[in-house]
């Protein structure tokens, strides 16, 4: 089956940011599109964007080069070649990269182009995508985990920490998830009402209220469990990814937004071993910044026997990364982003990887993400059960839950939700 076109364009991301969208059909008539999604607390090992970088059109975000690349390098080579394995197809784009991150063609072009291919061979084997990729054991459908309260790079308020999130693991279905974590997002925000706070929302399409504290978003989304009639930690427990990267520097953590306080990696992993205690964190991520391994293997020994702690900027969903964190013993979990790494291959290669290793993964959206829902698929191909795809909020979130909603209905009793059981204690 050869490929007959490939085309591109330059379109919207949900923060009115150009992205790349991607075209690609077979002789056969089949067809795949793909949008890819672009991150703001970006970790700096993440493959390249690729940025046209003239001030005159969009601030230099444009992406009329990564456009130009698929449409015309890219194109030249794959038009009229038989469409082959995922794997055969992303090695040669790699090879006509030739660049470690993809910088030279762009990770956004690469990735757009990779996953318009996953799904045009889908398409003409007439199997949804999460089965051409995962098999007919791709059955499991993820905990989403609701990020109701945004911070961080993400929002503009006072909270210091990126996301405070909800994981409604004790349901029936993925569907049942959703509705119980669609109820405690929607006492949240009569609190905050009540309060006077704002119920605007921020990039993932959770809150982004002004609070005196990063405890007090914690304190506010208990009491929103307990009002909707949930029990925290045993229904509902929580989820936390303060994206710690964007607070590092010269060695310490500063508290940009709230207090403008310093802390030591020491005093970092003294807070994260005292809120878990307290609080019914199921899942932890980036408590500490890429930079400072020797603080990951700490807080690791301390606390990877009681939460779930997720590497997502320290490993960049890059199997390479991933190899030295197993081996120095860093996290116990991985976020699986796909354009971190730039083709659906590497991805799933990375993910296998972490599994193999005894790592849970979890597959993320990005801040500035599109109605793609192509993570939503790779949550279910993975069968990893976890998924963050923000608050059931803003059309580029509700996209995902969406699909997944989709998914469930068609695998019909085939169809197991993950629960508790997949994430790691
Ligand atoms: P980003 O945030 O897409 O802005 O990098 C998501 C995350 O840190 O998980
Ligand atoms: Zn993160």
């Amino acid at each position: 089956m050869r490929i007959s076109r490939l085309d591109a364009l330059e379109v919207l991301d949900s923060r009115g940011n150009p992205t790349v969208e991607v075209c690609l059909q077979l002789e056969d008539g089949s067809e795949g599109q793909a949008l890819v999604p672009s991150g703001a607390s970006t970790g700096m090992h993440e493959a390249a964007e690729l940025r046209d970088g003239d001030p005159r059109r969009y601030g230099g975000k444009g992406v009329r080069k990564a456009v130009a690349n698929v449409r015309g390098e890219m194109a030249a080579v794959l038009v009229g070649t038989d469409a082959g394995e995922q794997r055969a197809l992303d090695g040669r784009l790699r090879e006509l990269d030739g660049t470690p991150h993809k910088s030279r063609l762009g990770a956004n072009a690469i990735l757009a182009v990779s996953i318009a291919h996953a799904r045009a061979v889908a398409a003409s084997r007439r199997l949804p995508l999460y089965r051409h990729l995962g098999g007919d054991e791709a059955t499991l459908l993820p905990v989403p985990c609701l990020n109701v309260i945004n911070g961080g790079r993400h929002a503009d308020n006072t909270l210091d920490f990126q996301e405070f999130a909800i994981v409604p693991h004790h349901a029936p279905s993925f569907a049942e998830a959703v509705r119980m974590g669609e109820e405690v997002s929607g006492s949240l925000r009569a609190l905050l009402r009540e309060h006077g706070l704002s119920t605007g929302v921020g990039d993932e399409g959770g809150f982004a209220p002004d609070l005196r504290s990063n405890e007090q978003a914690v304190e506010f989304i208990l009491k929103a469990i307990h009002r909707a009639g949930y029990r925290p930690g045993s229904d509902v427990s929580l989820a936390l990814d303060p994206a710690t990267g964007e607070m590092w520097g010269s060695g310490r953590y500063r508290f940009f937004k709230s207090s403008g306080i310093e802390r030591s990696s020491a005093a970092m992993i003294a807070l994260w071993e005292d809120w878990v205690q307290r609080y019914p964190i199921l899942m932890l991520e980036d408590p500490l910044s890429e930079h400072d391994w020797d603080g990951w293997t700490a807080l690791s020994s301390r606390i990877g026997d009681q939460v779930e702690l997720v590497g997502d900027d320290i490993f960049s969903t890059n199997a390479d990364r991933l190899k030295r964190g197993i081996l120095e013993r860093v996290a116990n979990a991985i976020l699986i982003k796909p354009n971190q790494i730039g083709t659906v291959s590497e991805t799933l290669d990375c993910a296998a990887q972490a599994k193999a290793a005894g790592y849970a993964c979890c597959v993320s959206q990005r801040s500035g993400d599109t109605e793609d829902t192509f993570i939503a698929d790779l949550a279910v191909a993975l069968g990893c059960g976890q998924i963050k795809a923000g608050a059931g909020c803003r059309g580029e979130r509700t996209a995902k839950f969406n699909r997944l909603l989709r998914i469930e209905h068609e695998l019909g009793e085939w169809a197991r939700f993950a629960g508790r059981a997949a994430f790691i204690r």
